[in-house]
């Protein structure tokens, strides 16, 4: 069922979260819109969501009807204007402020002014991409967990001046994308952030001063602290850059050192080792 008056959904970046709440949107039956900046891009994430609908029918936990439907609700575009009739659009796009200022400006333009528009950003504060807007009140943060299909969590950000009827609306989309969403106020790396982002710091600095190898780590954590994966996998599969964008995020923002990227996975980011999206971070992928 759709959250009252939400019928038509965009997101906009089709990357690994984009394309995960896109594909949560049309499993939840919303007439949904994704936006690229190429066509190849766009083509990549409908297959990547066709992909894991697959999976889903050859595991018998959906029909083959159920994905061609779902996968029938999707549209792809490179152009925003065809997000005018949205009822709701997600950003997931690049997480760096000025990008998401523009975007946020733009979309302005083209909606209806009783369209909610929300951020995914992790580490950013709302207020601030809000402000890029005139119409600050219909502007919250949807913040889900990477991977976005698998992980039951979305944080409802309420911005310094998010209406309640943004916030309330958001919480019942994240319900009936089948999340558990929860509520908190814009303060830096919300909630999950705040702590697991020094939490896997203090990880990584592990590898140095015990001098552990990536996987005893990840034993360490697993079999010892109950994770359900080790954090090399984790910060591989969040991806390096996204994980030392979020630290310094925060860093700057709370100026605790333990929210600083240690130096080791700083290198590992600038020489390219990106984890899982690249092929190569703590671990080689395939
Ligand atoms: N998108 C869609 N579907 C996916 C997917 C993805 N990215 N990844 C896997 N799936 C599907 C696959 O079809 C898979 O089945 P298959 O392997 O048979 O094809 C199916 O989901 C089940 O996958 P798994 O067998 O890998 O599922 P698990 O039961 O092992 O659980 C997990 C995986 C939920 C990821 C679990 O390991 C977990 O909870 N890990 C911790 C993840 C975590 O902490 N995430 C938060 C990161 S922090 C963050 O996101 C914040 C951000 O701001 C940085």
């Amino acid at each position: 069922m759709a959250a009252p008056g939400i019928r038509r959904v965009g997101v906009v970046g089709l990357g690994a979260m984009g394309a995960g709440i896109a594909q949560l949107a049309i499993e939840a039956g919303y007439e949904t819109i994704g936006r690229e900046v190429t066509e190849e891009l766009g083509t990549k994430a409908r297959d990547r969501i066709a992909h894991f609908l697959q999976r889903k029918v050859d595991k018998e936990q959906i029909t083959a009807e159920v994905r061609e439907s779902a996968l029938s609700s999707l549209t792809l575009t490179t152009d925003l204007g065809d997000f005018a009739d949205c009822d709701l659009i997600v950003e997931a796009i690049v997480e760096d402020l000025g990008p998401k200022l523009e975007l946020f400006a733009e979309l302005e333009r083209i909606v209806r002014a009783d369209t909610i528009l929300a951020t995914n950003t992790s580490a950013l504060s709302v207020t601030e991409i809000a402000a890029a807007t005139s119409t600050p009140e219909r502007v919250v943060g949807m913040h889900f967990f990477n991977p976005a299909p698998l992980m039951p969590l979305v944080e409802i950000v309420r911005a310094e001046l998010s209406s309640d009827g943004a916030v309330d609306t958001a919480f019942a989309v994240g319900e009936t994308l089948g999340k558990r969403p929860i509520r908190c106020h814009d303060t830096p790396g919300f909630v999950v952030n705040r702590v697991l982002i020094p939490l896997l710091n203090d990880c990584l600095r592990v590898l140095d001063e015990a001098r552990v190898s990536p996987e005893d780590l990840d034993t360490a954590m697993t079999a010892g602290a109950g994770w359900p994966m080790g954090p090399c996998t984790l910060v591989d599969l969040v991806g390096i850059d996204v994980h030392v964008h979020a630290s310094e995020a925060l860093y700057e923002k709370l100026r605790e050192p333990r929210m600083a990227p240690p130096a080791r996975i700083v290198a590992m980011k600038n020489a390219g080792l990106l984890g899982r999206k690249s092929g190569r971070g703590f671990y080689s992928y395939g």
